[in-house]
């Protein structure tokens, strides 16, 4: 008889082979499946088959094998399930999950987010790759004004015109120009600048930006407004200090630093010995600014603040290598639990 008649023959008897219980189960595993079985014997005939059937003859007979081992594994496992006096205790808890974590930089923001949200402020986003209007121009900065070179800016394709922004401001000047005051905001997002990259500078960094205008804004709500954030961020001991300072979009500004988050004020290495950290700046929003987003500046005023997300970070977690945040190491990331 053919090899493949022989194959054929066997597929019937493999498919109506009767299995009742485990002996059956072992039968039939020696007769078809084990070394010495028929169809071990099968394969070790093949290659007297002549050249011109091998490939049919092949085909039919792995179906032969897979079809005898199905029918072996399946009746197998369905002995297990009936089989009562099986142990498995189906109580047991599962095998834990590991839960994964958020990334530091994440945390912040949503802390930040949380805090800004219990005063009003809510969020709004804003394109990473903008125009010079919002990034620079809408924000009084003057063409050629030396103020463009404190943010080296990545350009968009040799077109000075679409730049990578620089800080969040852009949103700001976004949400100006498509809503009427009064406006209660936080802006947070990735930002770009053209810097080597070491241990206190990326070329790519997260912000937040705030912005409050209304009839009536003033210094002191700033000032308020910071002191309030201050301490839900670093604890209700913590102290602020404004610094005078320069933004062209700000008018006055100011740089405002916290009371060293690690010796409280006393002085240590991490504040320098000053007692205090730098964490943001910000001021009254400039007339001009206003009025490029068509806001009438004789009726509103406001302010504006903004801080860098992995600054926040480094003083939070005392990590301060900044390349760190941007790795994604696990072993890193990891470390870091909180509630946000
Ligand atoms: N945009 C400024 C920066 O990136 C920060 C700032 C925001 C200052 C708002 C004042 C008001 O440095």
């Amino acid at each position: 008889m053919a090899m493949i008649e022989e194959i054929k023959k066997l597929l019937a008897e493999v498919e109506t082979y009767n299995i009742n219980d485990q002996d059956d189960l072992e039968r039939f595993r020696l007769h078809y499946l084990s070394k010495k079985g028929a169809i071990q014997e099968l394969f070790a005939s093949f290659r007297n088959v002549p050249s011109s059937e091998k490939k049919d003859t092949g085909l039919i007979l792995n179906n032969l094998k897979e079809a005898a081992s199905l029918k072996y594994e399946q009746f197998k496992a369905s002995l297990i399930s009936n089989d009562e006096s099986y142990s498995g205790d189906l109580t047991l808890p599962a095998e834990p999950i590991k839960p994964g974590s958020r990334h530091p930089v994440s945390l912040i923001r949503r802390e930040i987010v949380t805090i800004f949200s219990k005063i009003g402020f809510t969020v709004a986003e804003g394109p990473e790759i903008e125009d010079d209007w919002h990034v620079f121009t809408g924000l009084n900065f003057p063409l050629e004004h030396p103020a463009r070179d404190m943010q080296d800016t990545f350009f968009i394709e040799k077109n000075p015109d679409i730049v990578l922004r620089t800080h969040t401001s852009s949103v700001q000047v976004r949400v100006m120009e498509n809503s009427k005051p009064p406006v209660r905001k936080i802006f947070p997002g990735r930002v770009f600048r053209n810097e080597a990259i070491s241990a206190r500078a990326h070329c790519i960094f997260h912000q937040i930006e705030g912005l409050y205008i209304d009839t009536g804004v003033s210094f002191a709500d700033l000032k308020q407004t910071l002191i309030f954030f201050a301490r839900e961020m670093f604890g209700e001991k913590t102290q602020i200090r404004l610094r005078p300072s320069f933004f062209p979009f700000t008018e006055p500004s100011a740089e405002v630093d916290v009371s060293c988050t690690i010796c409280g004020g006393s002085g240590c290495n991490v504040c320098k010995h000053t007692g205090f950290l730098e964490i943001l700046g910000c001021g009254m929003v400039d007339p001009n600014v206003l009025e490029a987003s068509g806001i009438d500046s004789d009726k509103y005023t406001g302010f504006a603040f903004g801080m860098g997300l992995e600054r926040i970070a480094m003083l939070k977690y005392q990590v301060n290598d900044l390349r760190l945040y941007f790795e994604n190491d696990i072993r890193f990331i990891n470390q870091f639990k909180s509630s946000y």
